[in-house]
């Protein structure tokens, strides 16, 4: 009777360990998802720490980072108040534990850090903190260590095991793979942005009259932006949208985008259209689609006597709206062959004039509080 017992009480253990290993898994099924749902890098950095902490149900969760040029590995870590501190401190590549993990691209678990002669000791120095226990393991992209996952102080039990160490390594290979990602998409992100900037510099190669204005205009657009509380999106749209204002002026015959002297009345038509042929020109672009509205509309007045379509007040798109200002603002403020650039301050006092008919009152005061703050 005694052994039947005994056999059960095995059975209910080993199957008590069984729903254990299946809820981890379970659990990291789910945090693998979260971690590759987003493609921000930054983002993907403080979800890999969560899901270490919580995975691992450790005290703290940490990412380093490896530095190739620098070769040490920098510190990504959600430790609350410490966090700042901890930002400070590097490893060399082979330093301390973690250090070692990135060199040798092995994971390594240190159950009584104090006897390892690798632990290193700075960290818990400048933050207060015990480390306990600690499992490290290397993240990986093709074979190359970009970064060490860290779980510090396991909350139960005496100290990480071997089942530890290869679910932690199995997230790491998620990390990597969710990071790798967001790199990528940054990467493309940022070519695409060079290859607007580049359209942009070939239109004012051909016109000598407005070197730079495409980067001022962006500049200004983003800071009078900062003070109208756009949504990330919103601000890449208009980074974008700025850069890309004046694009339709491929299409206008150098003869009248060069003319020193000022336009006549059917000169200054042809150029009109360089807003809506701006339009034409990137709605090819599936991807620029959506910043179509920002140069179509950026020569549009609140009164409706812009154009193209004569638009009146929030027919206007915001993006559309702060271009707007910005372009006139640079227009204003810089030399051209028939007359000499205004002050900024006559050009401020110009905008505020027009505030509320030529240009949105909101889009003004934000103009005007990022240049009072000297960011214009
Ligand atoms: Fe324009």
């Amino acid at each position: 009777m005694a052994t039947k017992k005994k056999y059960s009480n095995q059975w209910m253990v080993k199957l008590r360990r069984i729903e254990e290993r299946v809820e981890r898994l379970s659990l990291l099924s789910q945090l693998s998802q979260i971690l590759n749902s987003t493609l921000d890098h930054k983002e993907v950095r403080r979800r890999a720490m969560e899901a270490a902490t919580q995975l691992m149900k450790a005290e703290v969760g940490s990412l380093l980072l490896v530095d190739e040029e620098k070769n040490q590995l920098y510190f990504e870590v959600a430790l609350g108040d410490k966090e700042e501190t901890i930002k400070t401190i590097t490893l060399d590549i082979g330093e301390g534990i973690a250090g070692w993990v990135a060199k040798e691209g092995k994971p390594l678990i240190v159950n009584e850090p104090e006897k390892n002669s690798r632990f290193f000791k700075g960290v818990d120095e400048k933050t207060d903190f015990k480390t306990r226990n600690l499992l490290c393991v290397p993240v990986k992209v093709k074979e190359k260590v970009i970064g060490v996952l860290e779980a510090v102080n396991k909350q139960r039990g005496e100290g990480f095991d071997d089942e530890d160490l290869s679910l932690f390594s199995s997230l790491a290979d998620q990390v990597a793979i969710a990071l790798d990602n967001a790199r990528l998409y940054q990467q493309l992100d940022e070519m695409f942005f060079q290859t607007a900037e580049s359209l942009a510099d070939a239109i004012e190669k051909r016109d000598p009259y407005t070197g730079g204005h495409t980067q001022r205009v962006t500049s200004y657009s983003l800071a009078t932006a900062k003070y109208l509380q756009l949504k990330p999106m919103e601000m890449k749209l208009l980074r974008i949208a700025s850069v890309l204002h004046d694009i339709g002026k491929i299409g206008i015959e150098d003869q009248i985008l060069r003319k020193p002297e000022r336009l006549n009345p059917e000169e200054f038509n042809m150029i009109k259209s360089h807003a809506k042929m701006g339009a034409e020109i990137i709605e090819h672009i599936r991807q620029l689609r959506e910043i179509v509205p920002g140069v179509k509309y950026h020569h549009e007045q609140i009164n409706g006597r812009g154009y193209p379509d004569g638009l009146r007040g929030d027919e206007i798109p915001i993006i559309a709206k702060i271009v707007a200002a910005a372009d006139t603002y640079d227009a204003m403020t810089t030399d051209r062959p028939y007359r000499k650039g205004l002050s900024k301050e006559t050009a401020i006092m110009e905008l505020k004039r027009c505030s509320g008919t030529q240009f949105d009152r909101d889009v003004v005061d934000a103009f005007i509080k990022a240049s009072e703050e000297g960011e214009i």
